[in-house]
């Protein structure tokens, strides 16, 4: 049975404090803009997943020195267009979306030619997201229907370009962020608000960059060509991460969690906003900020009133990965939810709205799936006692992570397959679960 875990009991009450690993967006985000800073970056409480290793790794292969220790990682750039790597160059983003999209608008501005290439379920993933700006930028990529692997030719003489973005993508906004800070001139990008990790590391770095908000959408300009010194970070905790055990406590009887040093950002606090308006008991307290970030300790308990959601669509962005974890909650909400406009949903590790369907499925719970949107039928009820397999579907890491919350919580006993996919995001995940007392082997 390896590589497949088995949960048979639910969880008991717990009353606990935990932390969770660093935040993966800012994560990957500190290793690219490190990799192009001038002098040392040091980051402390990154995230020790394979989706940042891996990145780590194809930063070395541009030619930039990775020093990781067991508490802090350091990376020596050389400024602006300081890598240096031979023609054809393979980089590996592995299952990593935001690396290899974010890392495409730094390698605009390189001579040399490079290959991008990513595992199954990336060479899945739509890439014309951000060929198509980086076409507009001067750059050439040579690709079979803008999947991976692609070959980027940049160029030298990179043009200032103005762009759209309408899908709320933050990888699509941060690889044009990124190749505008490598090209002269100013770039400007109208777009549908979306994580701004990148925007305030930008101005934490003092980049020139003005952002206005116009009739809900973000107007942002980059004048590029601004060298910067390298810089220091401690990664606070990812709440995509923190979300698992959110639910997990929301769901179980009489327990309460406190999840400490959470970056709660508003525009990754979706999740909280819709447990909250569903009669979830969730408290941010200590808040504070940090270069820019806000960042709370989340305290979180049983609730068990949970009534069923009609979700604005303009929040999707502000929980677009936490959606899997939602619709469990809506399972066990009275009433009917609704969720409208989930096409980027079905654009990530995995197709996530046909698998959620799916998942519910298997539960007895009613669900209706359409194009681009979802209904739950909710069972406040909903008590499971069958056996249960979750296997084919991409190695998704959350939703197996979403497969033992549903089990720990609902009952069954459940069989899950590809327990290694955790290491992508959240290595730490299933002894975390122990240290609240979840059984399983
Ligand atoms: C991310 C942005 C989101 C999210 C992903 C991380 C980022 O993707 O799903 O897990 O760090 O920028 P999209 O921007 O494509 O929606």
């Amino acid at each position: 049975m390896k590589n497949i875990l088995l949960i048979q009991n639910k969880i008991n009450s717990f009353n606990n404090s935990i932390n969770v690993s660093g935040d993966k967006s800012l994560s990957i985000r500190w290793a690219i803009m490190s990799a192009q800073a001038l002098g040392k970056s040091k980051a402390f409480n990154l995230l020790n997943s394979e989706d940042v290793n891996n990145a780590l790794i194809a930063i070395k292969k541009l030619g930039i020195k990775v020093v990781k220790k067991k508490d802090y990682c350091e990376i020596f750039g050389k400024g602006l267009n300081g890598f240096s790597f031979s023609n054809n160059t393979t980089i590996n983003a592995q299952n990593s979306g935001t690396f290899a999209r974010l890392i495409l608008g730094v390698l605009a501005k390189t001579k040399k030619k490079i290959i991008l290439k990513g595992d199954r379920s990336l060479s899945n993933r739509d890439f014309s997201r951000v060929i198509e700006p980086l076409n507009k930028f001067g750059v050439k990529i040579i690709s079979k229907k803008n999947k991976l692997p692609l070959k980027v030719c940049g160029t030298e003489y990179l043009r200032p370009i103005t762009y759209e973005e309408y899908k709320g993508s933050a990888q699509v906004k941060s690889c044009i962020m990124l190749a505008a800070l490598n090209t002269p001139g100013i770039t400007k990008i109208k777009c549908k608000p979306s994580r701004n990790h990148t925007e305030l590391l930008f101005k934490h770095l003092k980049l020139n960059i003005n952002i206005q908000n116009k009739n809900s959408y973000d107007v942002i300009k980059i004048k590029g060509g601004k060298q910067y010194k390298g810089f220091n970070y401690i990664i606070p905790g990812d709440i995509s991460s923190a979300s698992f055990f959110i639910v997990l406590t929301l769901l179980s009887k009489n327990s309460k969690l406190v999840i400490k040093n959470i970056n709660v950002n508003e525009t990754r606090t979706g999740i909280i906003d819709i447990l909250k308006k569903m009669n979830g008991k969730i408290f941010l307290k200590n808040k504070r900020y940090y270069k820019g970030e806000k960042v709370a300790d989340i305290h979180v308990i049983s609730s068990n009133k949970l009534k069923s959601i009609n979700c604005p669509k303009e929040i999707n962005s502000r929980l677009i990965d936490e959606l899997p974890l939602i619709f469990l909650v809506c399972a066990k909400a009275k009433g009917i939810s609704r969720f409208e406009n989930l096409d980027e949903l079905r654009h990530k590790e995995s197709d996530r709205l046909k698998l959620s369907s799916k998942f519910l499925n298997m539960l007895g719970i009613k669900n209706e799936i359409n194009i681009n949107s979802f209904k739950i039928k909710g069972n406040p009820n909903l008590l499971l006692s069958k056996n249960f397999t979750v296997k084919d579907y991409f190695k998704d890491h959350r939703i197996f992570m979403l497969s033992c919350i549903a089990a720990l919580t609902l009952g069954g006993t459940w069989k899950i397959h590809d327990k290694n996919s955790v290491n992508t995001s959240f290595p730490n995940f299933l002894k975390t679960l122990k240290e609240l007392g979840g059984k399983f082997r």
